[in-house]
C-alpha cells in the first residue's frame, strides 16, 4: 500500500481520470475526499470505494470558489485529522481559435483550470505545513508542451498550470511540500469524447506509438507515484503519459 494513511484531496474525481484516481489512491490505503461539481456522481464514486472497503467522502466543491475550498479542507481535517495531498485535477476543454476565443470563454477556461489550482494550493498550505510535509499533483496536459490550432484558451491555461507547478515547488521546498505536474496525452474519457466525438477521436490512434489512447487508470497510477514516498526527492518535476506521442 503505497499511500497508507495518508489523507487526500481529489478535485473532478466524479468521474474519469479524478474517479480513477479516487479509487486507485484508497486502494493504495489512502483517505480520500473528492471535490467535484456533479454530486450525484462524486457521492457515488464516494459510496463505491466505502462499499469495497476503502475510506472515502464526497464534498461539493466548484474549484472557483474559495470558501468551498475551504470546505474541503475543513472536511478532510474533521473526518481524517489531517491533510497530506492534493491533485489537482478538475478542468474544462473548450476548442475554439485564438480569434474565435472571446474573453468571456479565457476567462473562464482559466478560472477553473489556472486559477482552481492556485485556489486550492493557498487552501491547503497551512495544513501541510502544519503536518510538515505535503505532495501537491497538478494535472496538466500534452497541451502545456505542444501546440494544436484549436482550443487556444486550453492550451494557455494547461502551459500556466505547468510552469505554476514549477513556481510553487520552488517557493514550497522549505515546507517540504512536494509539487509536480502530469501531462497526459490522449486518454479515454467523456471529457475528449464530448469535443471530439467517437470517430474524431480514432484519428488519435496514428499518432500515439503505443498504438492505443491512454486510459484513466493509465493516469491515476503516475498521479499514485507522484503523491506517494516514491517519488520523496521529486518535486517541480513534470511526468507525460502519452503513449509515446511526444517522441515524433
Ligand atoms: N482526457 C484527456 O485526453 C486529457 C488529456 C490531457 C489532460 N487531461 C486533463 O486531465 C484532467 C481530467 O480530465 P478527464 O479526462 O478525466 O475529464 P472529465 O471531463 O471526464 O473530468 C473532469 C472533471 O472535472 C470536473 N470539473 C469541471 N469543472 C469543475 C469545477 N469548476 N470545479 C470542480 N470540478 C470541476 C468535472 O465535473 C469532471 O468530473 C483534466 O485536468 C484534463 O484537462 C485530459
Amino acid at each position: 500500500m503505497k499511500l497508507k494513511g495518508k489523507v487526500a484531496i481529489i478535485t473532478g474525481g466524479s468521474r474519469g481520470q479524478g474517479a480513477a484516481e479516487a479509487k486507485l489512491f484508497a486502494k493504495e490505503g489512502a483517505s480520500v475526499i473528492i471535490g467535484d461539481i456533479l454530486d450525484d456522481e462524486g457521492e457515488k464514486v464516494a459510496n463505491e470505494i466505502e462499499d469495497s472497503g476503502g475510506s472515502a467522502k464526497y464534498v461539493s466543491l466548484d474549484v472557483q470558489n474559495e470558501v468551498e475550498w475551504r470546505n474541503a479542507v475543513k472536511l478532510a481535517i474533521t473526518t481524517y485529522g489531517k491533510l497530506d495531498i492534493l491533485v489537482n485535477n478538475a478542468a474544462i476543454l473548450t476548442l475554439s481559435t485564438i480569434e474565435e476565443t472571446t474573453k468571456e470563454e479565457w476567462d473562464k477556461v482559466m478560472d477553473i483550470n489556472m486559477w482552481g489550482i492556485v485556489l486550492g494550493t493557498k487552501a491547503v498550505l497551512p495544513e501541510m505545513r502544519k503536518a510538515g510535509a505535503g505532495a501537491i499533483v497538478n494535472i496538466s496536459s500534452l497541451s502545456a508542451i505542444i501546440a494544436q490550432p484549436w482550443a487556444a484558451a486550453y492550451h494557455a491555461s494547461k502551459g500556466a498550470v505547468r510552469i505554476h507547478t514549477k513556481e510553487a515547488a520552488l517557493e514550497f521546498a522549505k515546507d517540504n511540500i512536494r509539487v509536480n505536474s502530469i501531462h497526459p496525452g490522449a486518454i479515454d474519457t467523456d471529457m475528449i469524447r464530448d469535443a471530439y466525438g467517437v470517430e474524431r477521436v480514432s484519428e488519435y490512434l496514428e499518432l500515439i506509438p503505443l498504438g492505443r489512447m491512454g486510459n484513466a487508470e493509465d493516469i491515476a497510477k503516475g498521479v499514485v507515484f507522484l503523491a506517494s514516498d516514491d517519488s520523496s526527492y521529486i518535486t517541480g518535476a513534470e511526468l507525460t503519459i502519452d503513449g509515446g506521442i511526444l517522441i515524433k
